[in-house]
């Protein structure tokens, strides 16, 4: 997608010299636009621990590359797969909601058992980390073909008034490698000339919607209003929201979704509302291997710190204040679980289907045993 008119992805080895994988700096954002070099296993697992790099989709590919840095690091002929087991165990431990992590990692581990040629390794592993990029990005862009349906019958229905769609956190396409699961929709409907407004949680502790969501809608021309996390419910309750879209860290067989803290509140504001409440995510990110998200999914827990302080930008700088008492303590859970039968939809690649096994089943049949 495009920054200041020029084209760019969220990740991708450098051109000249691909032992070094590129991201775009999320803490930075949207203060400066700074690109940042990972150049072994553990800059893959701080940029991930420390959020220079997050949303699932982007982080699975990451974790690929960081497969693909640790084949690098093979500097002796024995003990080369423990050394691959152990870097994967590493890279998962980064992060544990998001299940598109743990999908890239096996998936280039898998591809690289049995193999003890460092060359081939290192070529294996970096062909399955660039297919797995090429794969999320296609995932997103048809995404956005399906999404974009729910997006014009909405449109007609309101005779062509802007269809206002509310959003929490970033689920766009610095998250996503390109295009965004949320966003890839939004952007086909603006090309389109469907008149679109989004609502953008800005989404408390790390502010991913003021600070992300905001500017990627602002580079790609789509109107937005930034608005506190609370206001969701008000808005709804005024007629002021169309469709809840939502992304996805890990989605169980069942329809279960856990994304951000805070999606569930607006879900049930959207269900109290009948407004229709879609949750947008790749296949990678849902987890064919369990049902129940309360009893089966980690959430993961941040540092306090996180709420304790807000950091934003003065005076040429990003700076951090504390905004409670000294010596407050804080809880951070950073995902909550919207349960199935809050949820209108999931909009995947494969199509839209209901939260429920059934449907899920209809479009994922190969992925159940
Ligand atoms: O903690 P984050 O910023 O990684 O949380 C991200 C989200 O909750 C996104 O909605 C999710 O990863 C979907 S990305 C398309």
């Amino acid at each position: 997608m495009l920054i200041e008119g020029k084209n760019y992805q969220s990740i991708w080895p450098d051109e000249t010299d691909n032992t070094i994988i590129r991201v775009i700096d999320q803490q930075k954002l949207p203060f400066s636009l700074e690109i940042k070099e990972l150049r072994s296993v553990e800059d893959v697992w701080t940029a991930i621990k420390e959020m220079t790099i997050r949303g699932a989709p982007l982080i699975g590919a990451a974790g690929a590359f960081g497969m693909y840095l640790a084949t690098l690091e093979i500097t002796h002929h024995t003990g080369i797969q423990d050394h691959i087991s152990n870097a994967a165990r590493y890279l998962i431990s980064s992060r544990p909601t998001a299940v598109n992590l743990s999908w890239a990692v096996n998936n280039v581990r898998e591809k690289l058992d049995g193999i003890n040629d460092p060359d081939l390794l290192s070529s294996t592993a970096l062909k399955t980390a660039l297919g797995i990029c090429e794969t999320e990005k296609e995932n997103c862009r048809k995404i956005g073909e399906h999404g974009l349906k729910i997006i014009e019958a909405k449109s007609k229905e309101k005779n062509g008034q802007p269809v206002n769609i509310l959003t929490h956190c970033n689920a766009g396409w610095l998250a996503c490698i390109d295009y965004g699961t949320v966003t890839a929709p939004v952007y086909l409907a603006v090309q389109k000339g469907i008149p679109v407004h989004i609502w953008v949680d800005e989404t408390r502790p790390r502010n991913q919607g003021a600070r992300l969501t905001a500017w990627e809608l602002g580079q790609n021309s789509v109107p937005y209003t930034l608005i506190t996390d609370n206001a969701g419910g008000y808005l709804m309750q005024k007629e002021s929201v169309d469709l809840v879209f939502v992304g996805c860290d890990r989605a169980t067989s069942k329809g279960d979704v856990a994304n951000k803290i805070g999606t569930y509140l607006k879900a049930l504001s959207a269900f109290d509302n009948n407004i229709p409440f879609f949750s947008v995510m790749p296949s990678t990110s849902i987890d064919f291997s369990i049902s129940d998200g309360l009893s089966e999914i980690v959430i993961e827990e941040r540092d306090q710190d996180e709420v304790i302080t807000v950091s934003g930008y003065a005076d040429g700088e990003i700076r951090s204040v504390r905004i409670c008492p000294e010596n407050a303590k804080a809880g951070n859970w950073g995902f909550d679980i919207t349960p199935a039968r809050l949820i209108t939809g999931f909009i995947t690649e494969k199509g839209i289907c209901k939260a429920t096994e059934e449907d899920i089943k209809r479009l994922f049949s190969d992925k159940f045993k």
